[in-house]
């Protein structure tokens, strides 16, 4: 019980650092907190008891407050599920949305243990790719040496799956994610979740398909936690274990740019900053490896932040990236999530 709301707790932190401050909550969630509060506060003497920041049970409904400012969480109830995207329809551009999971299944968390790391062996593993051959061969050497990188096996949850990451050898286009979610270690597949959905769409705005563009994460696994749902950021050592391994994809690749989705992604692909804020890195000339980097906001973000505003910030980021790129680009594209006149 203490896991899954620490948990929380860590997702509710990582908002505030995002600088979420209001978020709304199903009556359902609300329950289902009250319940694992009360569990918590019951098992633990009242003197020690650490669930004081969570909300008291009198709580408003709906809205809870995290402290500072900024965005709001739409309701679950007025979340669509996924429609298909008609290609250059700005209007459909962010319609992707699923509740966020809040609730948890019922399972006991497994045992807490601390992750350990060998770099040595990814850096010799992603350095022996063949140094000829198509790329997609040398892609594919590539992922099966990660696929038996004991060290990202190790840290896979049971009957789950790395996520190399794919998409098309020659890609003109690199997305770098942070790290696999439950959805895609289950399909051991890049952002196929619900910001999978968004990211598709907006790639399909740009007048490409994802099989055009590659897409990959910083890291190779879904990062470890005591409870079986919820996701939190990659440590600084998680993401330096699993570098080579995006490194290698870059370099055979030769993008003409990268696109870094969120903050976890800049910070993997240029080094960690805990004073590096997203905000101020859109716009950036940025590099990684001699291959330009657009710094955007992740598509997670986006789902939880879908004012015109910051619809229209990703979308002059994809509109810089599409220029460096080399893609053409209609004046409608250019004026997407700008007022109508
Ligand atoms: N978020 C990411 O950063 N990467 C994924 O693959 C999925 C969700």
């Amino acid at each position: 019980m203490r896991a899954e709301l620490e948990v929380l707790l860590g997702n509710l932190n990582a908002l505030k650092r995002e600088g979420v401050t209001d978020i709304f909550v199903s009556e359902e969630a609300l329950s289902a907190l009250r319940e694992r509060v009360a569990a918590v506060a019951s098992a633990v003497p009242p003197a020690r008891t650490p669930v004081a920041e969570l909300p008291p049970k009198t709580v408003p409904q709906q809205k809870l407050r995290v402290n500072e400012p900024v965005a709001r969480i739409p309701a679950p109830d007025a979340r669509s599920s996924a429609s298909a995207f008609p290609s250059f329809s700005s209007e459909n551009f962010y319609s992707t949305k699923k509740t966020p999971p809040l609730a948890s299944p019922k399972a006991p968390p497994p045992a807490k243990k601390e992750p350990t790391f060998d770099f040595s062996v990814s850096e010799a593993r992603a350095a022996s790719v063949p140094a000829n051959g198509s790329n997609a061969d040398r892609l594919a050497a590539l992922r099966e040496q990660m696929l038996g990188d004991p060290i990202c096996n190790e840290h896979l949850h049971a009957g789950k799956q790395l996520v190399f990451g794919e998409g098309n050898p020659e890609a003109g286009i690199f997305f770098c994610g942070e790290a696999p979610g439950a959805e895609e270690e289950t399909e051991g597949r890049p952002f196929v979740g619900p910001a999978g959905q968004l990211l598709t769409k907006m790639i399909a705005a740009t007048g490409l398909s994802r099989e055009q563009v590659y897409i990959g994460n910083i890291m190779k696994w879904r990062p470890e936690l005591p409870t079986l749902y919820g996701n939190r950021p990659p440590t600084p050592d998680e993401m330096r274990y699993c570098l080579p391994y995006l490194s290698k994809q870059v370099e055979i690749i030769r993008p003409r740019v990268i696109v870094a989705l969120g903050l976890t992604a800049v910070n993997g692909l240029l080094g960690f900053d805990p004073d590096r804020r997203i905000g101020a890195m859109r716009g950036k000339s940025l590099e990684f490896k001699g291959v330009p980097v657009v710094a955007t906001y992740h598509p997670s973000y986006l789902l939880r932040n879908d004012s015109m505003k910051s619809k229209r910030a990703a979308w002059e980021d994809f509109l810089r990236m599409m220029e460096i790129a080399g893609l053409p680009i209609t004046e409608r594209q250019r004026n997407f999530f700008l007022p109508k006149k």
